[in-house]
């Protein structure tokens, strides 16, 4: 990132979304709880959002994003050498969702890894893939936010319920000379204000027991008026300083796109740095707070709609629990990609399928020889007796 003094250019060449078909509109949520459509559109902008089906997870929809990003950027999963997922809502405490995702993927070369910064995960994945592809480390990564929300959602919390949604965006970074792509990134941290959006129980401060379940432990907590302060506050410090560190002025942005958590915190951010409204990207309306997924859809929409072009300067902003925020300058340098060949797309098709094939035969394999390994310990134990 140039202007973090590293050579080598870590450009967007590809991106992607996915949210879950179920909708869940306000109106239904009124019918479960002392809630209505006018307090959840007037408080937070929501009109409505996207829930997992049963047994759909974080991992499944990574995989639907990080499918379209490559098809954009005409990747096969093989050439990806780096895959983080940023997520809070993972498949499992480990493996890791990123694992999950690259065995469904097919991406054989890959490492990978998970990554915890709350609703800041994406912009914190998108700093260290760059880095990492700066450094000469890697060519290759693709970047992931992925939530299940509604997996951690205290339904009967009105607080809380009415602001999330699951789904899952994706961008495929490539390393070049050519100048552009991730500028510079500036991150930052606030331990002491953890508790003001947290899930307490379920790791080792707070292991899972009858207790915590009964308690209601093991879902969200927030402290709503709090966190707003604090993000509209984070989003105008960071989004100055990774533009003073790309080496830039707030005249030369052309779109910011903040984490979508509410509008009024989007509205707030942009009188507090004077940005007109059609320069701030929002779709919270139709996805509400996907947390981590929320600012690669909005990317990989926004480029969809036509509102970033070539040569454009864009600004990602997060914020999140942890505390955490943080913001990445992005310099476009890719043209609107062309349809993709349907011989293109068969071919995708069934190197997924392949996948899966060569997944089960791994399995297999393993299981054949874990087996191998017994029988040969029991014979010896057996040839001992
Ligand atoms: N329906 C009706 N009334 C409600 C609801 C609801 N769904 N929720 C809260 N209320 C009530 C409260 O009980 C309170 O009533 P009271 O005055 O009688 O006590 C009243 O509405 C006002 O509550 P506030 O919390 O002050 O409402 P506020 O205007 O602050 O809006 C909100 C609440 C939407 C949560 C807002 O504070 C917010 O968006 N905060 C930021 C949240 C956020 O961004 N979180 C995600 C961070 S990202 C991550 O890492 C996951």
């Amino acid at each position: 990132m140039g202007g973090d003094g590293l050579s080598s250019h870590a450009h967007v060449i590809g991106w992607g979304k996915y949210v879950p078909q179920r909708v869940l509109k306000n109106g239904e949520l009124s019918e479960l709880l002392d809630t209505s459509e006018e307090w959840i559109r007037s408080r937070t902008g929501i009109r409505e959002r996207h829930l997992a089906e049963d047994g759909e997870t974080t991992a499944d929809m990574a995989v639907q994003a990080a499918r379209q990003a490559l098809e954009v950027a005409r990747f096969s999963p093989a050439q990806v050498e780096l895959i983080i997922v940023a997520t809070i809502t993972p498949d499992h405490l480990f493996p890791s969702t990123a694992c999950l995702v690259q065995d469904m993927l097919g991406a054989t070369s890959a490492a990978a890894f998970d990554l915890s910064a709350g609703c800041t995960g994406f912009v914190y994945g998108l700093s260290v893939a760059a880095n990492m592809l700066s450094s000469g480390a890697y060519r290759t990564a693709l970047v992931i936010g992925a939530e299940t929300m509604s997996s951690i959602t205290d339904w009967t919390d009105r607080a809380t319920c009415v602001l999330f949604g699951d789904g899952a965006g994706a961008v495929v970074l490539q390393s070049g000379e050519n100048e552009g792509g991730v500028l510079a990134t500036a991150l930052g941290s606030d331990g002491s204000g953890g508790d003001l959006l947290w899930l307490p129980a379920g790791g080792s401060r707070i292991p899972t027991s009858q207790r915590t379940l009964d308690e209601r432990l093991h879902f969200i907590q927030m402290k709503g008026r709090e966190v707003f302060r604090f993000a509209v506050k984070v989003i105008r410090d960071a989004t100055c300083e990774v533009l003073e560190k790309a080496g830039h002025a707030l005249d030369d942005l052309t779109l910011l796109i903040p984490h979508q958590a509410n509008q009024r915190i989007i509205e707030a951010a942009a009188r507090s740095l004077d940005l007109p409204p059609e320069m701030v990207y929002s779709n919270v309306e139709w996805y509400g707070n996907t947390s981590a997924a929320s600012i690669p859809i909005a990317l990989s929409e926004a480029v969809e709609k036509g509102r970033i072009q070539t040569g454009d300067l864009i600004v990602c902003v997060g914020f999140g629990a942890g505390l955490t925020w943080g913001a990445a300058a992005i310099r476009w340098t890719l043209p609107q990609p062309a349809l993709t060949p349907l011989r293109r797309r068969i071919v995708r098709r069934l190197y997924y399928s392949l996948a899966r094939i060569r997944s089960r035969f791994r399995r297999l394999f393993r299981w054949l020889s874990t087996f191998g390994i017994k029988n040969g310990l029991n014979g010896g134990r057996r040839r001992k007796e």
